[in-house]
């Protein structure tokens, strides 16, 4: 179907011609969260990162997190993965290619970009961007075994490991070599985790140096923001991650906003509240009501904040153990809304 790195931007239909799509984030790119989005009109959504080497131990998948199974209403999904090992990344994305429900990905993505000590200790995440040779070794395992199966092969990383080692533009043009169809660079270094401001600068380097399609990632919130790097350098598509969180209305906001300047609509209290609920119901769908609400505690956190009280609100919220106290809680959020 689009085993040719070039055929990637094919599957992608915006009407606007806005490719945005759900950053992937652990604990937040859940199914259900996926698919709210996905029906809010991004165009694409990505799974949180789940580890090569945990599949390969689990071929059956019983034991592989929930959060990596497909929602029927996202438009574009992908799984992404992170290891440390070429062979676990070919073992695993065979076992995922093969598998009757996870083989509904529409490709895979790679992780070179997670800051955390626990993922970098073992060597994945953004300290691959430290192995260039050790990350070319990866890509290229996972492009031969996607390639099986017809699928194709992304990868998204950081502007660099720190001030020092800023290599996107190079890791990204070898890469590209290795039959990688797409890059999403995160314009930070590893040492800034998510503080400090996105580099937008960084886009334009890695533009020099690969030609794939290139996805800007990194403190894009509003059409604003989009139209600032619209005039710095040319992306093919935009992937928004914390400003979606609790606002998955964030990209048919972007979306207005682009056809005219000045603030977006205000959500109303009835939309909030209807999306807010299908989150939730979709979390006990998938987990079950008790762990599901334990779950939802910090997604409600960003639900509520902006709203006046929200500090009591989510105290509160932070305490429900069932699906009617929660509501409860929410009706009176929405009130307060107005
Ligand atoms: C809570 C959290 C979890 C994240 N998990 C992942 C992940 O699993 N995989 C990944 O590639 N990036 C992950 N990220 C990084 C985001 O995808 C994104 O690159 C980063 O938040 C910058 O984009 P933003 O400024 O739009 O939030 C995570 C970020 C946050 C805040």
């Amino acid at each position: 179907m689009n085993s040719k790195p070039g055929d990637f931007m094919s599957m992608f239909r915006a009407e606007d011609g806005l490719i945005l799509g759900l950053a992937p984030m652990a604990g937040t790119s859940t199914p259900p969260f996926r698919g709210l989005v996905s029906e809010l009109s991004a165009t694409f959504t990505i799974s949180e990162l789940v580890s090569a080497r945990g599949i390969v131990y689990n071929p059956h998948m019983e034991k592989v997190s929930r959060y990596l199974l497909p929602d029927p209403r996202e438009r574009l999904y992908a799984i992404q993965l992170f290891g440390h090992d070429p062979a676990d990344f070919s073992t695993a994305i065979e076992i995922l290619l093969a598998h009757p429900v996870y083989s509904q990905t529409d490709w895979i993505d790679i992780n070179m970009g997670c800051p955390v000590k626990k993922v970098c200790g073992t060597g994945a995440g953004a300290a691959l961007m430290l192995k260039p040779d050790l990350a070319c070794a990866i890509a290229a395992a996972a492009v031969e075994a996607a390639a099986k199966f017809n699928k194709l092969v992304t990868v998204k990383m950081r502007s660099g490991w720190d001030a020092r080692e800023i290599n996107a533009p190079s890791l990204a043009g070898r890469l590209e070599s290795e039959g990688v169809a797409g890059i999403t660079v995160h314009a930070r270094s590893r040492d800034q985790f998510y503080s400090g401001k996105a580099d937008w600068e960084i886009f334009a380097a890695v533009r020099e140096e690969c030609s794939l399609p290139l996805c800007g990632n990194g403190d894009i919130k509003t059409a604003a923001d989009i139209r600032r790097l619209q005039e710095l350098v040319r992306l093919d598509a935009y992937q928004i991650g914390r400003a979606a969180m609790g606002n998955p209305f964030v990209f048919e906001q972007i979306r207005e906003g682009m056809k005219s300047e000045g603030l977006p609509p205000e959500i109303s209290s009835e939309r909030w509240l209807k999306a807010v609920l299908n989150h939730l119901d979709g979390m006990i769908e998938l987990l079950g009501q008790e762990a599901a609400c334990r779950e939802m505690r910090s997604q409600f956190a960003y639900y509520v904040r902006g709203v006046r009280n929200a500090a009591d609100f989510r105290d509160r919220l932070m305490q429900t153990e069932d699906r009617q106290s929660a509501v409860d809680i929410l009706l009176e959020v929405a009130e307060r809304r107005g």
